[in-house]
């Protein structure tokens, strides 16, 4: 079997109890299995040359990571992939902004990547790329000769095209996509977004009927594959951890209360002030609701270097008061809001304690935390997941309580419903979704990818 090198911008530090990104937690789970390479950004800068890749094993996985120079980190992280490419990709040009410089960092950080990846290939590999951070670095490989197997995977939203014109020299990132053997995403939706672009008069691309496409001379692959987590792993975790000193507290503290839980990166396409307010909503439409249900948000602050990032945190700490403020009794406060991240281990535990996970984002790839939620139950006595409707873990979480994070009245009915389930349903509802999740776990995800891009590269 050939090596697989994947490569992220992010790439999850080998530390236990540090918590990743849904990317980090993908990669991680399916290189565990197969072994390989894992390069990408150390986290540091320098002013220096980067020099050669910092090399360290765990396990499996040898663990390749360079630093950035400190002059376009900022342009490359901060500035094209966060404040252009992420609101581009999620649908939300409000945030959009540009610059001609931030867009050259980003370039010149891609080249960096290919060579300094180089030097560690060898014959056999199969180099599997992920993210919008590196959509330039296939095509970066390709001009200095390398011929191996390149994949991209994209785990973010992929945009309609009158959205994705909005970025100037959107036709840069299109061709530098047609240099890769296989092109993945999230959805089908998602892999529709982009033939649709590809058609465009102005491309003049071609979707043939079998998965392939043609554009900028080039004929490769381009599917929707959807990511799992590893199930079993997280049944496991959350299990063992159930017991701890901290999981007994948390639980002890609601005194049999509805438990209702979202965890999200602190990120505007979470949606978590329009969150808050439906939970406000649940407060003010259902009477029962006072003093029997806690909420608890646990959002780590993400990216902080990044203009729009600032104000979410203050405010979602202003909604959160306010509303503590118009309900609260003296033994009960119906929201806990936690800015700071948990380890993995003891995440996976107060999933489990929740009777209802909430994951409401108004835009997003996948969203693993509602897989996790589903996978972390009791099968005997599960919690419900309440689901909006525009992230792409609603395509196959369809038995969750689905609804649509704008309309807040709809999510405070939801939340109401689940609250009220009867464990009949709950169970019915877990079954059909556990089975979704086993089907398609992390490591049949990375099967099929690799699998496709082996046999793309044969065929080309
Ligand atoms: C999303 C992106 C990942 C990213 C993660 C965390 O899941 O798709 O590429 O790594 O967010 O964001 P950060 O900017 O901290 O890497």
């Amino acid at each position: 079997m050939s090596r697989l090198v994947a490569v992220s911008n992010r790439v999850a530090a080998p530390i236990a109890g540090k918590s990743a990104g849904g990317l980090a937690v993908g990669v991680l789970a399916a290189l565990r299995e197969r072994g390989g390479v894992w390069f990408g950004w150390s986290g540091k800068t320098t002013a220096r040359d980067p020099g050669d890749p910092k090399l360290k094993r765990s396990g499996a996985i040898e663990f390749a990571t360079i630093d950035i120079n400190d002059r376009d980190c900022d342009r490359y992280y901060n500035g094209f992939s966060n404040d252009t490419l992420w609101p581009l990709l999620h649908y939300m040009l409000g945030f959009f902004r540009y610059s001609r410089a931030e867009y050259e960092a980003y370039r010149r950080v891609n080249e960096l990547f290919a060579q300094k990846l180089k030097p560690l290939l060898r014959a056999d590999d199969l180099i599997w790329v992920h993210d919008y951070h590196l959509f330039l670095l296939g095509s970066a490989l390709r001009r200095m000769n390398v011929a191996q197997p390149i994949g991209f995977f994209l785990h973010v939203p992929f945009p309609s095209f009158n959205v994705l014109r909005t970025l100037p020299g959107y036709e840069h990132l299109l061709s530098a996509l047609a240099s890769y053997d296989v092109v993945g995403f999230q959805t089908e939706g998602d892999l529709e977004s982009f033939q649709d672009c590809l058609k465009q008069a102005e491309i003049g691309g071609e979707v043939h009927g079998d998965g392939r496409v043609t554009a900028f001379g080039r004929t490769f692959r381009a599917g929707a594959f959807p990511i799992g987590i590893d199930v079993d792993e997280c049944q496991t975790v959350a299990v063992a951890n159930f017991e701890s000193r901290d999981i007994r507290r948390l639980a002890h503290s609601l005194r049999g209360r509805k438990f209702i839980v979202g965890v999200d990166r602190l990120d505007y396409s979470k949606g978590l002030e329009l969150r808050f307010r439906a939970y406000e909503a649940l407060l003010e439409r259902y009477p029962t609701a006072l003093g029997n249900v806690v909420f608890l948000q646990i959002a780590p602050p993400t990216r902080t270097g990044v203009r729009a990032y600032d104000s979410i945190r203050e405010d979602l700490e202003r909604a959160a008061g306010n509303i503590n403020g118009r309900f609260a009794e003296i033994d009960w406060v119906p929201i806990r809001y936690l800015n700071r991240g948990y380890p993995r281990e003891r995440l996976m535990s107060i999933l489990r304690l929740a009777d209802v996970g909430v994951v409401t984002p108004i835009r997003d790839g996948m969203n693993l935390v509602a897989k996790e939620y589903v996978a972390s139950q009791d099968p005997d006595d599960p919690g419900i997941l309440v689901l909006s409707t525009l992230c792409g873990a609603a395509r196959e979480l369809d038995a969750a309580v689905l609804v649509n994070p704008y309309d807040r009245q709809t999510v405070a009915d939801g939340l109401q419903s689940a609250i009220a389930m009867p464990v009949a349903e709950r169970r019915e509802r877990y079954l059909t979704m556990i089975d979704v999740l086993k089907r398609n776990d992390i490591h049949h995800w990375c099967r099929r990818f690799t699998d496709t891009l082996q046999d793309a590269a044969s065929g080309r």
